[in-house]
């Protein structure tokens, strides 16, 4: 199976749709799927057009049912709490998060990725954030803070929001940076928004990073947040799809 990249998220497939010339010679139609008007538009018998879920996928990556289709796809905890989270995050449920603490290649970015696609195919925005990388913003002053602000505000802008990676940065040492970058992460989603916070660390080391509002956002009986511990099973990287 062809190898399957997430450089992409909802606002940049929004951004070649709006940029599609509105005239094309017939042969050059950017979708061949031949479900489509060729145009990335299926026109539905009640005449409504939604997005041709074909040419969505080639411009900006698989969702969670393309996964789980997948001839080598496996079920781990992780995919299949992503895919509750959908259920919510689609039919408008109440805003939760997911913590999801995992070893190496156990679907954790590969099935949020598909989650925000999804999301995005059926028009509910969302964000994905590198967590190494907005420490790295953190402490490179004026243009790093510039760099944050954009995230915040796309975090603020959307219905769902991925944290990948916390704790690949702790490397460097100061855990002040990635603590403080947490929390405010976490208030701004809390109960407003669905979250998924994923890391490699295990749930009592992410403890560390959790200072004590986190952690009554997160752990306590806020009802906010579930987690996930996935620390058992193959890593997919040497076994999974590709
Ligand atoms: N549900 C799955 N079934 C089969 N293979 C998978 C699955 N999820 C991920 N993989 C494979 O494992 C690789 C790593 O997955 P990824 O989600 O990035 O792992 P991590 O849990 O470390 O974030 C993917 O590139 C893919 O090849
Ligand atoms: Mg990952
Ligand atoms: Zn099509």
């Amino acid at each position: 199976m062809k190898k399957v990249t997430f450089e992409s998220t909802a606002e940049s497939f929004q951004e070649m749709i709006d940029h599609l010339p509105d005239e094309r010679p017939d042969d050059d139609r950017p979708c061949k799927c031949g479900e489509c008007d060729g145009y990335g538009h299926v026109i539905d018998s009640d005449g409504k057009a939604r997005f041709c879920p074909n040419f969505f996928e080639q411009k900006v990556g698989p969702t969670l049912d393309t996964l789980r289709r997948s001839e080598k796809f496996v079920e781990t905890p992780t995919f299949l709490a992503v895919e509750l989270l959908k259920m919510d995050v689609l039919t408008e449920g109440k805003p939760r998060a997911v913590f999801l603490s995992g070893s190496h290649g156990r679907s954790k970015t590969e099935a949020s990725r598909a989650l925000l696609n999804e999301a995005a195919l059926n028009g509910v925005r969302g964000h994905y954030v590198s967590f190494p990388e907005l420490i790295k913003a953190r402490k490179t002053g004026y243009d790093g803070n510039a760099v944050i602000q954009s995230h915040l505000r796309a975090i603020q802008k959307s219905r769902i929001v991925v944290i990948d990676e916390i704790g690949r940065e702790s490397q460097h040492g100061n855990e002040d940076h990635p603590r403080s970058m947490l929390t405010e992460i976490i208030q701004y989603c809390d109960r407003q928004r669905f979250a998924i916070f994923i890391t490699n660390l295990s749930i009592k080391e992410i403890d560390l990073y959790l200072d004590t509002y986190a952690k009554s956002r997160l752990h306590g009986d806020s009802g906010y947040c579930s987690w996930v511990e996935d620390f058992e099973g193959a890593d997919l990287r040497f076994e999974g799809f590709e």
